[in-house]
């Protein structure tokens, strides 16, 4: 019995751990300890209990979710919620919509409370009216019952006066006590507060919904009474629900005179009080937190829809009382609603600078946060068929912080008998030409695969005003061509008057054409072509962002232009040998060769590049050393996909098989000294294929065109600076990524890794770095930060 007595003593002693560390959490908001060591706790209560399932009380912190052993203490799980009725009605809160109703709210208070209060001033300034200033949580009203101290009930609200028994659910909710802390908490008591979702819990639920094509939520109060009406408690669990209090319900005995008071009281005993609580003392006070309370509404990490004012003293409330179902003493001040119902007029669809052919709502107008919303982006055809939309429908629009408005739900039971689908056009709205749904080609195994992506694409191009006038807008932006002087509307003329057919024909306007341009005069029109002039003379990387390749920002752009040197080679570069440039993935490889295949584009291209146009690059050179560098043989086996080789086959591979046309003639007994049977059968198959035997020649040959040696790994490492040499990278780096810093230092013949050891020859640390550095500071290796890699590879050559 001892035994079981230490385990008792020692269950109780982590119960007790483990709430005061939820206490600290999440009603302090102070966290004690590391998740980590919560869960140690966890565990080991978890495991006692297993051992002693006599030891089981509905309070421990590892029965939020009922258990099996516990059924016949724990509320069943719910197959349907019964009803409860209140002790005391649960009221609702009249409105304020603005100033004028809570100065009338106020005065109405003041009235109210003439007898109590003292007289006003000689200025007739009147006696002020001390408040509760409280959020108006987006969530659901519930009620809490303790007896002796522990949770015996959880309800709904429901109409008020008898609303559903959701004990087995308000259990999971962390931030709900199972027990009250301290001491004095009256026999009886009823908590009420609001249950809510927080705002990236409500983000991350819909983003799985998505991705797993489910329904989504509208909004997180729904989301949060949807989860909270779970049959199954074990989902609720999984929702990551949350609480505060705003008020007491029933108590037996007495409690503090006033609101602030009775919820600092009900803090000490464990419940979650929002930090936003303030007391003001009259209305202008109330209206100045309101104004405080809007401006952080978007950064508060869960939706609010209001803030809420209550008399403070409980005998003033008694005094004032109650009209019909709304109390005297308390009002909820509105922010603009961010949701509105409106209808769906029709669809239209825009196109990009890439051609995209997007959706858009167009709705009738509706005000929504204070501003009229008369379109709403639909993103793709995926979502409209997601969200099941056609037009004619009502659907509920969302308006929130600076984000573009946006479609969350059709109300289906409102669409009208005439409602219409939406259908892509086959023809682009703006020049006519075919509409296109994109394709995701993907290389695998040796075979191409095609699969049908969410985007559809106007083949037009150029052709199309759309096209062109966005491809214009972006070639002459700053950080493209920065042709200083022509912005949207001004590019939107020269397209519409077809004197800018392409972006080549900017170089051939002349004086006569702009000065004829609204808005232009002498001087204005000699600028313009002033920095038209000016721009003829940009780096590659400038200009190849410029084009406007999709995908392509300027990051890449500058990758491309350092690694390939020339914009020939950027142009005929094959997919998989763009795939050698880190960070370029397949399915940016294709976008760049898909565009530079197009004939339209290779024209522009010229054009801008010949005499009379006269664009000229102005710093073309070779293939980077870090290119020539990674293009191994062996990497290009891995790139060819082939069934069961990877890095390390294709090395061995290489290692005895030291040129393309060796392992292309390879028979299988040569092959099967470095590898598996298996793989060997599936490198015969894959070059028995002429059209696989063709692809990776033209690799081959393309990679030794691009100035590239097609020595095996190990050799072309030998006799650079870094040969031997293993470095560790940590922490954030600002000037580049960690895959371009570990591809330049294994340019330099470094072996880059991952931990750091006595044989590590350097750390590179950045912002942050943490137990590596440490680590490397214990094993006396050499540490740098990345200023000094940066000059190290200037040193070799190797520019950011
Ligand atoms: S007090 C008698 N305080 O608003 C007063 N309610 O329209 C009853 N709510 O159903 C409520 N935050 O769900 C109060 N700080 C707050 C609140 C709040 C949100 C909700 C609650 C209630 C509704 C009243």
């Amino acid at each position: 019995m001892t035994d079981s007595q230490t385990a008792a003593e020692r269950i109780a002693q982590l119960r007790s751990e483990l709430d005061d560390h939820n206490y600290r959490y999440y009603v302090l908001d102070e966290p004690s300890v590391p998740d980590a060591e919560y869960d140690r706790l966890f565990r080991e209560l978890k495991a006692l209990e297993t051992e002693h399932p006599e030891l089981i009380t509905p309070e421990s912190p590892t029965q939020r979710v009922g258990s099996k052993a516990l059924s016949a203490v724990l509320p069943r799980p719910n197959v349907a919620f019964a009803p409860v009725r209140h002790l005391i009605p649960m009221l609702s809160l009249d409105n304020a919509f603005d100033e004028q109703a809570m100065l009338e709210f106020d005065r109405r208070v003041r009235e109210g409370l003439a007898e109590e209060l003292p007289p006003g001033d000689l200025f007739g300034n009147g006696p002020e009216v001390e408040y509760s200033c409280e959020l108006k949580l987006d969530g659901l009203a519930v009620s809490l019952l303790y007896e002796n101290g522990f949770l015996v009930r959880g309800a709904t609200r429901g109409d008020g006066s008898v609303g559903e028994d959701i004990t087995a659910n308000v259990r999971t909710v962390r931030s709900i006590p199972l027990r009250l802390r301290g001491d004095g908490w009256p026999a009886s008591l009823e908590v009420r507060g609001e249950v809510y979702m927080p705002k990236v819990e409500f983000e991350r639920l819909n983003a799985e919904a998505i991705a797993e094509g489910g329904k989504t939520f509208a909004n997180p109060r729904n989301a949060a009474a949807g989860s909270i009406r779970q049959l199954d408690p074990s989902v609720t669990e999984m929702r990551r629900l949350s609480f505060f209090t705003y008020g007491v319900g029933f108590a037996e005995g007495d409690l503090p005179g006033t609101q602030l008071d009775r919820l600092a009281l009900l803090r000490s005993w464990g419940f979650p009080l929002n930090r936003e609580l303030k007391k003001a003392v009259g209305v202008q006070a109330c209206l100045a937190y309101y104004q405080d309370i809007a401006i952080k509404r978007d950064e508060l990490p869960y939706e609010i829809d209001g803030v809420v004012f209550k008399v403070n003293r409980i005998d003033f409330q008694l005094e004032l009382g109650f009209r019909a179902r709304e109390p005297r003493w308390a009002i909820a001040h509105k922010f603009p609603a961010r949701e509105e119902l409106t209808e769906l007029l029709d669809v239209e669809f825009q196109v990009g600078r890439t051609g995209a052919v997007t959706p858009v709502a167009r709705l009738k107008p509706v005000q929504v946060a204070g501003v009229t919303v008369s379109n709403a982006t639909l993103h793709n055809m995926d979502e409209v068929a997601r969200l099941g939309l056609m037009i004619g429908d009502t659907v509920i629009i969302r308006r929130a912080g600076d984000v573009i408005p946006q479609v969350m739900q059709v109300v289906a039971e409102r669409r009208p008998d005439d409602a219409r689908p939406v259908d892509i056009p086959t023809q682009c709205p703006v020049c006519g030409s075919q509409v296109e749904r994109t394709q995701l080609v993907k290389r695998s195994k040796g075979k191409e695969s095609v699969s049908e992506g969410a985007i559809y694409r106007c083949v037009g191009r150029l052709f199309c005003q759309a096209q062109l006038k966005q491809a214009i807008i972006h070639f002459v932006s700053r950080r493209a061509m920065d042709i200083d002087g022509l912005g949207d509307k001004i590019v939107e003329q020269l397209v519409d008057k077809g004197l800018v057919k392409s972006p080549a024909d900017l170089y051939t306007l002349i004086y006569d054409q702009i000065i004829e341009l609204e808005g232009f005069a002498e001087v204005s029109t000699r600028n313009l072509l002033g920095s038209i002039a000016n721009s003829r003379k940009p780096s590659l990387a400038r200009f190849v962002f410029a084009l406007g390749i999709p995908d392509v920002g300027e990051e890449t752009a500058k990758l491309l232009a350092r690694s390939l040197g020339k914009l020939d080679r950027i142009q005929e570069a094959l997919p998989e040998v763009l795939t050698y440039l880190p960070d370029v993935g397949a399915e940016v490889a294709y976008e760049i060769h898909n565009f530079f295949e197009d004939e339209h584009n290779c024209k522009v291209i010229a054009e801008l590049r010949d005499p009379q146009h006269g664009v000229l690059l102005q710093d073309e050179g070779d293939v980077s050393a870090e290119l020539a560098a990674c293009a191994t043989l062996d990497g290009m086996l891995v790139k060819l996909n082939i069934t069961s080789i990877g890095p390390t086959s294709a090395r061995k591979l290489v290692a005895k098989l030291d040129s393309l046309d060796k392992i292309i003639a390879a028979d299988g007994i040569d092959l099967r000294q470095v590898l598996s049977s298996k793989q060997a059968d599936a490198v015969r198959e894959f070059f028995k294929v002429e059209a696989n035997r063709k692809l990776a020649r033209e690799i081959e040959a393309q990679l030794l065109e691009f100035g590239m040696h097609w020595n095996s790994a190990r050799k072309s490492v030998e006799g650079l600076p870094l040969a031997g040499q293993t470095w560790v990278l940590t922490g954030t780096l600002e000037r580049m990524s960690r895959d371009i810093a570990k591809a330049r230092l294994e340019s330099l013949g470094a072996k880059v890794s991952n931990s750091v050891s006595t044989k590590t020859h350097c750390v590179v640390a950045g912002e942050s770095a943490g137990s590596k550095l440490a680590k490397a500071h214990e094993l006396n290796v050499a540490v740098m930060d990345e200023e000094q890699l940066v000059k190290l590879l200037a040193d070799h050559g190797i520019g950011a």
